[in-house]
């Protein structure tokens, strides 16, 4: 399992990455624009800020295959590092994960809703199909039944196609995705911290260094 973060916010993969098992940064179009900054300079700033051993996945806004793999050319000759092009799974799309997979790009298949599409876009080449759960529970969908069932396509076709689960809003789809066998999920920092949170493992270490004190007059175990 990998887990992302979905942001284009440097503070929050600073963070992220410096207390979690982070495997790299997915971006979007909004992600992006919600910074507000000259978007070349943002994406080499977090390129550089995760380094080359972590993924950097950005999306293109073309919609023709031919724009589409201009813009992959442009973001990896003008951003480069470790990077994955998302590419929506119109039928545009399908054509430039083709083109592109033959000249050696990564590639990430989003805005991904049904099964049907994750499976023509893995058959097409995609490294990570990109299903958005939340976004399907708001119009009373289920998110999860669909990473379930990409799941269940790829390994009835031995398919070497990631799942790379996105669109998350709170904990409990997280993890009946991750129990799906979603082998990655991206997240927001709110998201990811609130996956640790539990009022009852507060109060204990609260409970554990009160009797501490109580006995050796000290809140550590160092002296
Ligand atoms: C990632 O690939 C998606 O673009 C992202 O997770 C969508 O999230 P949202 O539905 O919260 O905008």
């Amino acid at each position: 399992m990998l887990i992302f973060l979905d942001t284009a916010d440097i503070n929050s993969i600073k963070k992220g990455i410096e207390y979690y098992p982070i495997a790299g940064v997915t971006t979007n179009p909004t992600i992006i624009a919600r910074e507000n900054k000259d978007y070349v300079e943002l994406l080499k700033d977090i390129g550089g800020v995760i380094g080359k051993d972590k993924m950097l996945h950005i999306q293109v806004l073309g919609t023709t295959a031919e724009n589409i793999v201009k813009e992959a050319n442009f973001i990896k000759d003008s951003i480069g590092g470790n990077i994955y092009i998302k590419i929506p799974v119109i039928k545009e799309g399908i054509k430039a994960i083709k083109i592109l997979k033959k000249k050696g790009f990564n590639i990430t298949a989003t805005a991904i809703f049904t099964p049907q599409q994750a499976l023509v876009a893995a058959l097409a080449g995609a490294d990570f199909v990109a299903p958005y759960v939340n976004r399907l529970d708001n119009i009373s969908g289920d998110g999860v039944n669909v990473i379930r069932e990409i799941k269940k396509l790829f390994d009835i076709y031995k398919l070497n196609t990631k799942i790379l689960a996105a669109s998350f809003k709170n904990v409990e789809q997280v993890h009946k995705s991750s129990l799906e066998g979603a082998h990655a999920v991206t997240l927001s920092l709110e998201v990811l911290e609130n996956l640790l949170y539990h009022p009852l493992t507060d109060s204990s270490i609260k409970t554990f260094i009160e009797d501490w004190e109580t006995t050796y007059n000290q809140t550590e175990f160092i002296k």
